[in-house]
């Protein structure tokens, strides 16, 4: 079993990661909460929801919310609110999010709006969930005008990442995992391949919790975590989500690359490199569907809530990877275009 910690001031927490680490859960729940809320999906596997085997003094009631990026909205909050309600849960019990990135995104939102804020622990089930999501405290919801637009900063008290619930993930799950695990290739230098998978993930949170642990809240450095996303959030769009998160990732560091080569930041080996790494490595798609327009994607990258100032992109160069505010838009369409076709 390994243990990570996210080394937050007032808030430090730990990262439980291997296989079994469920039956860790009860050292993560807070000693003052009686009752216990389950937010989770009714495909997420039965030992994994079923958690009051591990709280056998606990009132553990489980509160099932809908699949997709449809049921990441506000009207899941108020559903899940008024079950709170219905339960009684007190500023003192705690919410327990067990699922994917989409559960525990919600369950924090719920856990950090409920009485203005009550604890929240993960148990993240899939491996975009354990390498991103679950980590760092970002929570929210959907609009219809766009993804994660209402939501809270909100550090859980406690994440388990049990690596049996890998054995049951959907390939294509699983590939979207791989995805944000390529990036963190790209932030550190790490030979993350040359590892075993469980110390491979635990590397993957450590490099998150050191950033989120310098930059909580995204004032700079934390949007290093962006890596590969400007596109990535564009081509979700563009493709109504036929392209999931960590697919459209793994297509947006590559254009990152080409994009930093075209700006002179880095040199062609560099890009072959993200290819290699992505393609080869991790054996993911390079390259978005065909018949996408640069000028769409460009108009839905000015529109992503991270580009302040005309477009942001996170892009390698000379001193690693860095955040790169003011990118002219036309060496982004060149590149765009050069890379659709
Ligand atoms: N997924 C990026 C972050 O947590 O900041």
């Amino acid at each position: 079993m390994r243990r990570v910690t996210v080394p937050l001031v007032d808030r430090s927490y730990d990262v439980i990661v291997g296989n079994g680490s469920i039956a860790e859960l009860p050292d993560l729940v807070p000693t003052s909460a009686r009752r216990v809320a389950v937010v989770t999906q009714a495909g997420i596997p039965v030992q994994f929801r079923e958690i009051g085997a591990y709280l056998p003094d606990h009132d553990v009631h489980v509160v099932e919310i809908g699949d997709g990026e449809a049921a990441k909205s506000l009207a899941t909050i108020e559903n899940l609110m008024r079950s709170f309600a219905q339960i009684g849960l007190t500023r003192n019990d705690v919410v327990v999010g067990v699922g994917g990135g989409m559960v525990t995104d919600v369950a924090g939102f719920a856990a950090a709006s409920w009485h203005r804020g009550i604890p929240v622990v993960h148990v993240s089930t899939t491996l975009l969930g354990m390498v991103d999501a679950a980590i760092g405290g970002k929570t929210g919801v959907n609009l219809p005008e766009g993804k994660n637009l209402v939501g809270a900063f909100w550090q859980p008290s406690g994440v388990v990442c049990d690596l049996d619930a890998l054995a049951t993930l959907p390939p294509r799950e699983m590939r979207c995992g791989l995805g944000e695990m390529a990036k963190y290739h790209f932030l550190t230098g790490d030979d993350l391949l040359a590892m075993a998978l469980d110390e491979r993930i635990a590397r993957c949170i450590e490099i998150k919790a050191e950033v989120v642990a310098s930059d909580e809240r995204e004032g700079g450095r934390r949007a290093l975590l962006n890596y590969g996303h400007t596109l990535a959030h564009a081509l979700e769009i563009t493709t109504g989500h036929d392209l999931a998160h960590g697919e459209a990732v793994a297509i947006g560091l590559v254009y990152a690359a080409e994009l930093g080569c075209e700006l002179g930041r880095i040199d062609r080996a560099r890009v072959d490199e993200h290819t290699a790494v992505v393609a080869g490595e991790y054996d993911l798609t390079t390259r978005p569907p065909s018949g996408l327009d640069a000028a769409e994607l460009i108009g839905l990258m000015h529109r992503d809530k991270k580009a302040l100032d005309r477009l942001t992109f996170v892009l390698d160069g000379p001193n690693g990877v860095e955040v790169v505010p003011g990118v002219d838009e036309a060496p982004v369409r060149r590149s765009l275009e050069r890379f659709l076709r």
